[in-house]
C-alpha cells in the first residue's frame, strides 16, 4: 500500500491517505467496491438505488462495514428532481447513519435539507454537481465540499460544458470550501494536473471499472480494458429532456442515437433500450455487453489490464509523485538574491 504522498484538505476532511475519491456507481459500487477503494486509501461510496429495497440496502451496508474492517465508508444520495423518485431517501439515510456512515456524496437537486440532517447526526456531505453555479450553492447550502465533474465525465455529467481542468482554478478562486474535479481523470498525471489546478482532490469512476473486485461479467471488463479514446458515446445531450448520458459505444448506445437523431424525446421512444436492467442483467451479470447503457468515460481508455484495486490507487499516487518529481526537475534555478 503507497505512504500518503499529498495532503489535502480533503485527506484532512474524509480522513483517508490520497485524495481520490470513488464516486458512486449504479448496479456497481456495491460493498466490495467500496471497501477495496476505503482499503487502498480513498473514500467511495454505496449507491442506495441499485438495491431492490431497503432491507438489502441494510444488509450491503453490514457487508461493507465487515470488509472495510471496520474502516469509514461512504453512501452516495442522489436527490431526484422527480419527488416520486426520492421516496426512499429518508429511509437510505437513517439506515446508513445507524450503520455508523458518516459520509455522504450527495448529486442533484436542491441539497440543503439533507446536508442539515445529514450535519445534525454528525456526518459530512460532498455534494457532487457540473456546475460552479450549482457548487456555489451547495456551499452556500452547508456542504463540506464540493465536487465538480465535467462532461468527460462517465454516467450523467448533467449539463457540465466545461473541461474540470478549466473549471478548477475559477473554482478555487470562488469558493471557501475543499474543492474536488472529476471527469475524464485515470492517471497520476492528471491528479497531480487537479491539485496544481487549485482541487484539493479527484473523484474517479471509469478508470476503476475493471478492478479485480467490481462484481461485472469478466466481459465486461475486458470490454472496458479494449476501451480507447473514442470508445465512449454522448446520448441526450443539449437539451434533450432525459439528460447528458456518456456511455461505452455499444449497439444498445446506437440504437438511442439513431432514435434520438429521427426525433425522439420522450422516455417511453427508449424505455426498453434504456431500461437499467438491460445494463445490469445482461452486460453486468451475463457478459452481454452490446446491450444496456453502460456508463463510461474516455479515462476508461486508460485501464490495461483487470487488476486489484489496490494496484490501481498505489500506480495512481505513484505517477501522481512521478509527475511532481519530473516537473520539479523542469524549474530553472533562481538566483539567491545579494
Ligand atoms: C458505471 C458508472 C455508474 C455511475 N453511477 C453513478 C451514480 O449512480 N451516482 C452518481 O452520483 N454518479 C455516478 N457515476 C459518476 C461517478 O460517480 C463519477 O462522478 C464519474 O465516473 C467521474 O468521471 P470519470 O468517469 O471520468 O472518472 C457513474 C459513473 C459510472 C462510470
Amino acid at each position: 500500500m503507497h505512504a500518503p504522498a499529498f495532503r489535502t484538505r480533503v485527506t484532512e476532511l474524509f480522513g483517508i491517505r490520497h485524495p481520490i475519491l470513488a464516486g458512486g456507481l449504479m448496479w456497481l459500487s456495491d460493498a466490495a467496491y467500496v471497501a477495496a477503494v476505503v482499503r487502498a486509501g480513498g473514500m467511495a461510496f454505496l449507491t442506495p438505488r441499485s438495491f431492490p429495497e431497503p432491507g438489502a440496502f441494510a444488509r450491503e451496508l453490514e457487508r461493507c462495514h465487515d470488509l472495510a474492517g471496520g474502516m469509514p465508508f461512504g453512501v452516495n444520495l442522489n436527490l431526484s428532481r422527480v419527488p416520486a423518485r426520492n421516496r426512499l431517501l429518508e429511509e437510505w439515510l437513517d439506515l446508513a447513519l445507524r450503520a455508523g456512515v458518516r459520509h455522504f456524496e450527495t448529486v442533484g437537486h436542491a441539497p440543503g435539507d439533507l446536508i442539515q440532517r445529514i450535519h445534525q447526526e454528525g456526518g459530512i456531505a460532498i455534494h457532487k454537481c457540473p456546475l460552479l453555479r450549482h457548487a456555489l450553492n451547495a456551499e452556500k447550502a452547508g456542504a463540506d465540499a464540493v465536487c465538480i465533474v465535467g462532461p468527460e465525465a462517465g454516467g450523467h455529467p448533467g449539463n457540465a460544458a466545461l473541461g474540470c481542468m478549466v473549471v478548477a482554478p475559477m473554482a478555487r478562486r470562488a469558493l471557501r470550501v475543499p474543492l474536488v474535479i472529476g471527469g475524464g481523470i485515470g492517471t497520476g498525471e492528471s491528479i497531480l494536473a487537479a491539485l496544481a489546478s487549485g482541487a484539493d482532490g479527484v473523484v474517479m469512476g471509469s478508470r476503476l471499472l475493471a478492478a479485480e473486485e467490481v462484481w461485472a461479467h469478466p466481459a465486461y471488463k475486458q470490454r472496458v480494458v479494449a476501451a480507447g479514446q473514442d470508445s465512449t458515446a454522448v446520448a441526450f445531450g443539449g437539451a434533450h429532456p432525459l439528460g447528458t448520458w456518456r456511455v461505452l459505444e455499444n449497439d444498445a448506445a446506437r440504437e438511442v442515437l439513431r432514435r434520438q437523431a429521427a426525433g425522439a424525446r420522450e422516455h417511453a421512444d427508449f424505455a426498453e433500450v434504456i431500461a437499467g436492467t438491460e445494463a445490469r442483467d445482461h452486460a453486468y451479470r451475463r457478459g452481454e455487453v452490446e446491450r444496456g447503457m453502460l456508463s463510461c468515460g474516455p479515462a476508461a481508455a486508460f485501464v490495461e489490464e483487470v487488476e486489484p484495486m489496490e494496484r490501481i490507487i498505489d500506480g495512481l499516487v505513484q505517477g501522481a509523485v512521478a509527475a511532481q518529481r519530473r516537473l520539479a526537475a523542469l524549474a530553472v534555478p533562481q538566483a539567491v538574491p545579494a
